[in-house]
């Protein structure tokens, strides 16, 4: 692993409520985010000098190819909308407007990992959830989550190296077994995260996955108190399992996602998982354990969805630094990568031509 290789793994932070040293950083996050500025927060995931947003950008077309308009990764989804019903509880770790009660708008896309936007719908296929809360006071937050446990990569070249032997032969269509193995092998974090995530597998659809955002962010509420969060999207509905064959249709995921959301509006319970002393905050490979405080911070309900557009979220960058004040990045150096190269992804599909995604919201069967 890169850490190791590089003998300069970062000391694993702590979980405290403390004034944090970070604090200044919330706004310098939200307005850098899309800028170089990202980089220098960057946990020293820079150290390597090879390993930058453009390599990064390129390995995901190198593994998926090219394919214009679309996102590097999570290229096929659909846009969505809807409202978050804040109850105010969340203003005990953070004093964000979003957590301090009142219903405020949300924009998001669903979407399947990849970077092919017209791949097949599968069961293992990692599902994703962007979202955009239009805060009243004109600040927003930015959200990409996952319904997968934890993340299976510590460090960034793991990430970068893990993606590279993910790349499927052109024999088999499968990733090289030996590449796979002998990367796994290098990478005990990876190895252990995976037998979590096989431990939890993905329930029927979109509409009854948790969505966790697995990295770990720093709170600050109104008495100036830090304190280490991971959040999660519970759905309000029974989590069925899923089958063991997938349902026939290529975009079978999605076709149920728009007929669900046309017969009722999906609900999520937002989750605030608050950090104890022991818990890693740099590392989403390791799950959170036994007790801690979860704080219930309202309802997401979405109640639309729309065919990816000018019009919506097509053009958004659901960019994790994106924070309004009173929520700040971790020490986790996967949050400064992931803004870069979400950037660098942005930047590419924004100048390129655009072409119609997979899921044609009016054509979905019903
Ligand atoms: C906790 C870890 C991660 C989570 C929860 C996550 C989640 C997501 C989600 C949900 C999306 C789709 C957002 C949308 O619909 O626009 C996305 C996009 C993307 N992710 Fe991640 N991701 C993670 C880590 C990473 C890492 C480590 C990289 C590479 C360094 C990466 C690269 C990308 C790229 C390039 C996109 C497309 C961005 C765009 O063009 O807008 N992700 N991610």
């Amino acid at each position: 692993m890169n850490d190791d290789v590089e003998g300069s793994r970062l000391p694993r932070r702590s979980v405290v409520n403390r004034r944090s040293a970070l604090l200044g950083l919330t706004g310098v996050a939200a307005a850098s985010a899309t800028s170089a500025g990202a980089f220098l927060y960057s946990g020293g995931w820079l150290s390597t000098d090879e390993l930058t947003p453009k390599r990064i950008a390129d390995g995901f077309e190198q593994v998926y190819g090219k394919h214009d308009g679309f996102r590097r990764n999570h290229a096929k989804g659909v846009s969505v909308s809807g409202f978050f019903d804040s109850n105010g509880s969340g203003a005990a770790v953070s004093r964000a407007a979003v957590f301090q009660g009142g219903r405020i708008p949300v924009t998001g896309r669903f979407s399947l990992s990849g970077g092919m936007p017209h791949a097949t719908d599968a069961h293992g296929t990692i599902r994703g959830l962007g979202l955009l809360f239009h805060v009243p006071n004109g600040e927003q937050w930015r959200t990409a989550l996952i319904n997968i446990p934890v993340f299976p990569d510590r460090s960034v070249q793991g990430f970068y190296e893990r993606l590279l032997a993910s790349k499927p032969l052109p024999g088999t269509g499968k990733p090289d077994p030996q590449k796979m193995s002998g990367f796994l092998a290098q990478h005990p974090e990876t190895a252990k995260a995976m037998e979590i995530i096989k431990a939890n597998p993905p329930t029927s659809g979109f509409d009854n996955s948790t969505f966790n955002s697995l990295n770990t962010f720093l709170a600050t509420n109104a008495a100036d108190v830090t304190t280490a969060i991971r959040w999660s999207l519970v759905p309000t509905h029974f989590a069925a399992p899923m089958q063991a064959a997938a349902p026939a249709g290529k975009d079978y995921l999605f076709d149920e996602l728009v007929g669900k959301v046309a017969e009722s509006p999906l609900q999520w319970r937002l989750i605030l998982t608050v950090g104890q002393p022991n818990d890693p905050t740099d590392d989403p490979t390791i799950p959170w354990t036994g007790d801690h405080q979860r704080i219930d911070a309202g309802m997401l309900t979405i109640d639309s969805v729309q065919t990816e557009a000018s019009s919506n979220v097509r053009d958004t960058n659901f960019d994790p630094l994106v924070l309004p004040d009173g929520l700040a990045a971790s020490d986790d150096p996967l949050l400064s990568a992931r803004s870069a190269v979400y950037a660098q992804s942005f930047t590419r599909r924004a100048g390129e031509p655009k072409h119609p995604g997979a899921i044609d919201v009016a054509k979905e069967p019903r």
